[in-house]
């Protein structure tokens, strides 16, 4: 289906409004339209409406056994959805809400199956971000809303990155500009006796199993958190979407650590990769001067990578480069989301 894409802004206070109208309108209709998050960009339907869901679908080519995150504008339409709300939830999202925290927890029978892809469960968020939360007010219900991406593409940042993958396939794109956080919230199961994280996000392991402990007034768990941080196999349950390859760019990309240029060079001939039709990513070091097609150095800083970490590979992808070859990040608490992404990308 070809139908034209319309893109519309919203920096002043009229084209907010008019903005704010026009999705809304599309929304109670039953479309599906690509909003700006805080984390990235979302294709946003009713989430009540299993029909409209399934546009969502349809429009991504996303296979329906993953199930989408349904956000709402606060607390009391989060517990609608919410067949229980324990203290865990409850104290999780009155602590990260609104923000980058997806809370798993049992749905009622408002949530169409689709939503949840057949599962008792229910992923609930509500996104820090003023033109999302107008929408979902305007609109009355919650929305359903993946990543605003072609199924298992990259995830986008910008308004740009979604007109790439998805002109044409539906009606409207509001650019709020580039989102904050630049990649997707942390997943977290709350239906248990601790927080586990199913996937990794800004907001760490360790930061919830003490945001939990202190809600509790009690000493943190510390071995649930550092298990989570090193990602033993045991530690969390996998979210049924997280396929191994995920967060692809069209570029084979490569995770390497390397002490100085002459290294990364030997690492590269051994590979038979050539430099000059290879992207660097470096988040570290220094660039290495090999004749690369294109360098990028991102932030030292975890949070500013993370920033920029999406558009770094969609330019990686739009300078031809065959190859990307990504320093491996820090091994730190901070980096887990970072280096979780790249290692999904890099998986093949
Ligand atoms: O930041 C985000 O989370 C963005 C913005 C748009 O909110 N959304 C996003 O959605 O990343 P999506 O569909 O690309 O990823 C949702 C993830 C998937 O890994 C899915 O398996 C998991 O959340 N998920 C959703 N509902 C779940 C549930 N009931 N149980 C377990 N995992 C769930
Ligand atoms: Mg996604």
């Amino acid at each position: 289906m070809t139908r034209k894409t319309e893109v519309i802004t919203t920096e002043t206070p009229e084209k907010f409004h008019a903005a704010v109208e026009l999705a809304s309108d599309l929304l109670q209709a039953g479309e599906v339209v690509a909003l700006p998050t805080e984390t990235v960009y979302g294709l946003a339907a009713n989430a009540q409406d299993a029909a409209a869901v399934a546009r969502i679908y349809e429009a991504k080519g996303r296979p329906a056994h993953n199930p989408v995150i349904v956000h709402v504008s606060d607390l009391t339409m989060a517990r609608r959805s919410a067949s229980s709300w324990p203290p865990l939830a409850d104290a999780l999202a009155r602590r990260y809400w609104p923000g980058p925290l997806t809370l798993v927890v049992g749905r009622t029978e408002a949530v169409p199956d689709i939503v949840t892809a057949g599962g008792e469960t229910v992923g609930l968020r509500q996104p820090r971000h003023k033109f999302f939360e107008a929408v979902i007010r305007r609109c009355g219900f919650p929305l359903a809303a993946p990543s605003a991406n072609a199924s298992n593409r990259l995830s986008p940042t910008i308004a740009d990155h979604v007109l790439d993958q998805l002109n044409g396939r539906i009606p409207l794109i509001v650019d709020g500009g580039a989102c904050a956080v630049g990649i997707e919230s942390t997943v977290v199961d709350a239906t248990g006796a601790q927080p586990i994280v199913l996937r990794p996000g800004m907001i760490g392991a360790d930061e919830l199993a003490q945001a939990w402990a202190e809600d509790r007034d009690q000493a943190a768990a510390p071995e649930v958190a550092a298990a989570q941080e090193r990602g033993d196999a045991n530690a969390p349950l996998r979210s049924p979407g997280q396929l191994s390859r995920h967060y692809a760019p069209t570029a084979r990309l490569l995770l390497l650590r390397w002490d100085h240029s002459a290294d990364l060079s030997a690492q590269l001939r051994e590979r038979e990769i050539d430099p000059a039709q290879a992207c660097l990513l470096c988040f570290h070091h220094d660039v290495p001067s090999l004749n690369w097609r294109k360098s990028l150095r991102l932030p030292q800083n975890p949070d500013q990578a993370a920033r920029d970490l999406y558009a770094s590979l969609h330019q990686a992808d739009s300078a031809g480069a065959d190859w990307i070859i990504a320093e491996q990040p820090p091994n730190t608490a901070g980096w887990r989301a970072i280096t979780d992404r790249l290692r999904r990308a890099a998986a093949s």
